[in-house]
């Protein structure tokens, strides 16, 4: 969802600069997307780039002599190259030739963002586009989109409608995106563009990053790097199915395109209706991906995470504990736990309604399984209440089972082709729903509001989907709009979450999808976080949450310190390391803690403890990556800086335990100021005796030069020993 400037403090026509062609700059604090525009002629891409000092005609009189580089190719004259927008004319003509239809305007909303905006019209058809730029300073994003209009008086046909192209130029171009499946989420991979087409894409219809994911960042001087070389990041605020495509030339040239996947889904715009595509941000560095990251981070907090800004509440969740087998006791033992714990929140996982003993019935049957819940969820809310922890509570509303009593009263409500049997998901029953019928979205609506209305004190809401879309075809949509299925489902969730969010404005609601198939910002405007993975080692979680980070922040990830043997990879890690990862995202639990040792359960008191002094600075600040899971080199190290620079978190993981490993003992820190002198105190200590500089002071200076050599192993008891280690440093100015 795009956030158009509501409260607009002024309006203006764009001055630009003097000369013909003229040049249109959208700019950030330290970035800029410059346009030209010529006469007539549909605007071209010149520059994307740090903000140009000086004259911008230096811009132009330095770019290839003749290049023409559209700002939004569209299938018309010259059909030969790829284009974002393609559509068939009532006559047929199935070609597009789009000229500036106005001059430029902008407006200034209380932000101080600037949304530009350019007017296009086909020479002789009545359609026009509009190109949108969204400038974000502080954050340095750029949004970009598209408005499709039908001014004529019969229906035009969209054929492909993505939101936007990107051009850029480099001979030694990476494409850095990220990819995976159910419980491997969020893995990186680095490729250098050579002539052709890469795409990216996403079918599932539901869930649309497990597989591979709507963001991309682009290197242009070579090898990715952390902190070195241009980088463009680009992430399509879309939640359903999309395609980004990358085209490059013999000659260095090439095109970004994203926007919502075009098979299966031409789109009948009729007379007077526009059709908006879902925006595209884009971020430009010139100091490599951490700063892309930091740029995605600051800008995804402030506008794409429903209470971003603030930090996120430290739970247990209840369903690697018990899984289905809930019930009041259980349910008020574990509030007791997380409270004596020191968390603050418990939230009870599937299983509550209808008769849910495992995954193959009752979803749309959100009545409480008085069986197991004897009080209802007053009963638990009191518990809750009574322990000091706040509660919540998993639902999963876009699905039901075949044996459910919603599908029996209303089969036409599931997602079904006409003549075609059912297609079953999960449990062997699982059905989706038909999100574009809009009695759907108010049946979801309604139940979401009950839940939330009857029980107030529910203040977090864990929202799953668990099946993708199994079959094309909408009861509800006539036959020439069964094309809009799946962009209406998408419209129809984000109409039902902003109705519940307008209703409920502070229930906080997590995104699972399977796990991590809902970490896309076409879907997290109206969540606070979202689930990374079901798989909750937290060895694996190092790298799907490395992944991650390179487009969204900590607030919002959700990690889960879980049981060993671990439920999905049935590896052995010590608590220490699994806490120590945990404490990089969100902290949480996701085990019974009746199956803890008190020891255990006292170390994760401290823990918490200890997180709760520096989660502001783990989920709100800047976060540096130092050395990656991904290049195996035995050492994964992070850290976080607050923004004031006056406390950072200094992580160091040990992840081959071979003895012989060559092993990065020394990583040398990012981000700290300089000139300031920090206190190190190491967290989740377990060391017989503490590290050589616990409690001593270094310059900013020292620790950016040179870092601090880590004990490489714990030193325990023989007997205690552990095989793998973990640090964590709190650095404290003084
Ligand atoms: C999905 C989620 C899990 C859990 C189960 C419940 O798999 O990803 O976290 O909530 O559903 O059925």
């Amino acid at each position: 969802m795009k956030k158009i400037p509501a409260l607009l403090a002024f309006s203006v026509t764009f001055l630009m600069s003097g000369a013909t062609p003229r040049l249109l700059p959208m700019t950030t604090f330290n970035s800029q997307i410059i346009l030209k525009l010529d006469s007539a002629a549909a605007p071209s891409l010149l520059y994307f780039g740090p903000v140009v000092k000086g004259d911008l005609n230096q811009v132009l009189d330095a770019a290839p002599e003749g290049e023409n580089t559209p700002a939004y190719p569209v299938y018309g004259n010259y059909p030969e190259g790829e284009s974002a927008l393609s559509v068939t004319m009532p006559d047929g003509n199935m070609t597009l030739d789009l000229i500036r239809a106005g001059e430029p305007e902008s407006v200034v909303d209380n932000n101080g963002n600037t949304l530009t905006t350019i007017p296009l019209a086909d020479r002789h058809y009545p359609v026009s586009v509009t190109l949108n730029y969204l400038a974000f300073p502080k954050e340095d994003v750029i949004e970009t989109w598209v408005d499709i209009t039908n001014n004529g008086k019969k229906p035009v046909i969209l054929d492909r409608f993505e939101s936007a192209c990107l051009p850029f130029r480099s001979t030694d171009a990476w494409l850095t995106s990220l990819y995976g499946t159910w419980a491997n989420e969020g893995r990186v991979n680095n490729e250098k563009l050579t002539p052709g087409m890469k795409v990216i894409q996403n079918k599932d219809g539901v869930r649309n990053s497990h597989t591979s994911h709507a963001e991309v960042m682009l290197s242009l001087d070579g090898k990715p790097s952390e902190t070195s070389g241009r980088v463009i990041g680009a992430a399509l605020l879309y939640g359903g199915n999309y395609r980004l495509r990358v085209v490059t030339d013999d000659h260095g040239r090439h095109q970004l395109f994203a926007g919502i996947h075009p098979d299966e889904s031409s789109w009948k715009l009729m007379p007077g209706e526009t059709f908006s595509t879902p925006a595209v941000a884009l971020t430009y560095s010139n100091t490599g991906m951490g700063a892309v990251s930091r740029n995605f981070h600051r800008w995804g907090r402030q506008y794409h995470l429903a209470h971003g800004t603030e930090v996120n509440p430290i739970l247990l969740n209840s369903w690697e504990g018990v899984y289905f087998n809930i019930d009041e006791p259980k349910m008020a033992a574990m509030m007791q736990d997380i409270a004596d714990m020191g968390g603050e929140l418990f939230v009870m996982d599937d299983g509550w309604f209808g008769q849910r003993d495992d995954d193959s019935s009752s979803l749309g049957d959100w009545e409480v399984d008085t069986r197991k819940l004897p009080h209802g969820i007053k009963g638990l809310t009191d518990e809750a209440r009574k322990r000091g922890v706040k509660f919540g509570i998993w639902v999963e509303p876009e699905m039901t089972n075949s044996n459910a009593r919603l599908y029996k009263e209303h089969p036409d409500w599931v997602i079904k082709a006409a003549n075609r049997d059912i297609v079953e998901g999960r449990g062997g029953t699982q059905l989706v729903l038909d999100l574009a019928n809009p009695k759907v979205q108010d049946f979801i609506v309604n139940m979401v509001d009950t839940l939330l209305t009857n029980n107030p004190e529910i203040a977090y809401v864990k929202w799953d989907a668990n099946a993708p879309v199994m079959q094309h075809g909408s009861q509800y949509l006539s036959a020439d709009r069964q094309s809009e299925m799946s962009i209406r489902y998408h419209r129809g969730l984000t109409s039902v979450m902003e109705r519940i969010r307008a209703k409920h404005p502070d229930v906080a609601i997590q995104a699972c999808a399977s796990g991590g198939g809902r970490a896309n910002y076409g879907i997290l405007d109206n969540f606070d976080e979202f689930w990374v993975s079901d798989n909750t080692d937290a060895f694996q979680r190092l790298g799907a949450q490395w992944g991650l980070s390179y487009f969204f922040p900590a607030v919002a990830m959700g990690s889960h310190i879980s049981a060993v043997p671990n439920h999905t990879t049935f590896r052995v890690v010590p608590l220490k390391f699994r806490c120590d990862v945990a404490m990089t995202g969100r902290l949480g639990m996701e085990i019974q803690p009746r199956d803890m040792t008190q020891q255990e359960r006292d170390f994760c008191k401290g823990a918490i403890e200890a997180y709760k002094g520096f989660r502001d600075v783990v989920q709100l600040g800047d976060l540096y990556r130092l050395v990656s899971p991904f290049d195996n080199r035995g050492v994964v190290s992070l850290m976080y800086v607050s923004p004031a620079k006056d406390k950072s978190v200094f992580y160091w993981f040990r992840t081959n335990n071979d003895y012989s490993a060559p092993l990065v003992t020394r990583v040398p820190m990012e981000g700290l100021d300089p000139d300031a002198s920090y206190k190190v105190t190491e967290i989740n200590a377990i060391d017989l005796k503490p590290l050589p500089y616990e409690g001593k002071v270094f310059t900013g200076r020292f620790l950016i030069d040179n870092g601090l050599e880590m004990r490489p192993s714990h030193d325990l008891e023989w007997g205690e020993k552990v095989d793998y280690c973990s640090r964590i440093l709190l650095l404290e100015k003084q």
